[in-house]
């Protein structure tokens, strides 16, 4: 693992690199590494009952656009954890939603509280927010990408493979959502191939990809897409899927479930992954449609590692990002 890497503005100029986390592509290599890093070692002090207040008296205000299970919880328990506290803030009980601007509430919340974690749907929504606030912003999640998630599904891999060199990744299912992007976007961070098997008008976003074939070209890393799920599948070591219909999309909920039938992680497709392949998913998952029961529950998933970790991958967001 490379060396941490202390970051190196908190100017509070406002530029998104610096002091705010809205995607992986924004960081380097080594401060992702280092982010991981950090993880594990937070990770370490709280299974060892060792308190680590780096954030005491620190406040992060959380706002959800969508509902979450997960990312409310482990943001909030790492802020606590941290020796600070969270506020917990539904669109539907703040002002934002009955119209108050995106420009406004970011600075008057930028008065109260030293970092806010926003789940939304458009990324220019959260973009907007960062470039009015003078504290950080942490993307919770939104259509395009969920960095978060995808932090703490390279410290999962990590743990179970003990390093990215060499591996292959592969993510079946919708191409052109949050969590195919930010894997594209993490995994040739960290030096590890992926394949994409989607159906036809599902891809990745052009812009995305363009960008992850760009640095992909310069890391060495091998980035392919296609729609034969056998195909991209073969030889993998991880295996990754994700809902067939996101948040936002319930309408096209009955057409998805047919575009996406071939594309379900199932027993005969994962005997084309490596012998000792291991499975995630962000969760939530539905059991039978985008995977079988034999294999999320079965032998090769790690699915909970991956929910635990995005406590201890986002507390080392939290401390890079609010500690003094
Ligand atoms: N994976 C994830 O973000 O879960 P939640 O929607 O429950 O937060
Ligand atoms: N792609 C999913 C991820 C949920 C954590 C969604 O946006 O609903």
């Amino acid at each position: 693992m490379q060396n941490v890497l202390k970051w190196e503005t908190k100017d509070k100029t406002n530029k998104v690199h610096d002091q705010h986390f809205l995607t992986l592509s924004s960081f380097s290599s080594n401060e992702i590494f280092s982010l991981l890093e950090e993880a594990q070692k937070l990770k370490k002090l709280q299974k060892k009952g060792i308190p680590h207040p780096y954030l005491q008296g620190k406040v992060l205000g959380m706002i959800f656009d969508k509902a979450s299970t997960r990312t409310r919880v482990s943001f909030e328990v790492g802020m606590l954890q941290l020796g600070g506290h969270a506020i917990f803030l539904s669109s539907r009980d703040i002002q934002i939603g009955r119209g108050e601007s995106i420009q406004d509430t970011a600075k008057v919340l930028s008065r109260y509280v030293d970092g806010i974690m926003i789940r939304t749907f458009e990324h220019q929504s959260i973009e907007e927010f960062a470039e009015h606030s003078t504290v950080p912003i942490i993307n919770g999640l939104t259509d395009s990408h969920h960095p978060a998630q995808v932090l703490a599904d390279l410290l999962t891999i990590l743990e179970h493979k003990g390093s990215f060199k060499g591996l292959k990744l592969c993510y079946l299912g919708d191409g052109n959502n949050n969590m195919c992007h930010s894997l594209l976007e993490g995994a040739v961070k960290v030096g590890m191939d992926i394949s994409i098997a989607t159906p036809k008008g599902y891809e990745p976003n052009e812009i995305i990809l363009e960008n992850v074939l760009k640095e992909a070209k310069v890391t060495g890393v091998n980035v392919e897409c296609g729609t034969d799920p056998q195909k991209m599948i073969a030889g993998a070591d991880v295996v990754v899927t994700d809902v067939w219909t996101s948040m936002g999309q319930e309408d096209e909920a009955a057409k998805r479930l047919e575009v996406f039938a071939s594309y379900q992680v199932n027993d005969g497709l994962c005997q084309l992954a490596k012998d000792d392949f291991i499975f995630l998913h962000c969760l939530p998952a539905h059991r039978e449609e985008e995977v079988t029961a034999t294999i999320i529950d079965g032998p090769h998933s790690v699915v909970f590692d991956e929910a635990e970790n995005r406590l201890h991958a986002q507390k080392a967001i939290l401390k890079l990002l609010m500690e003094s």
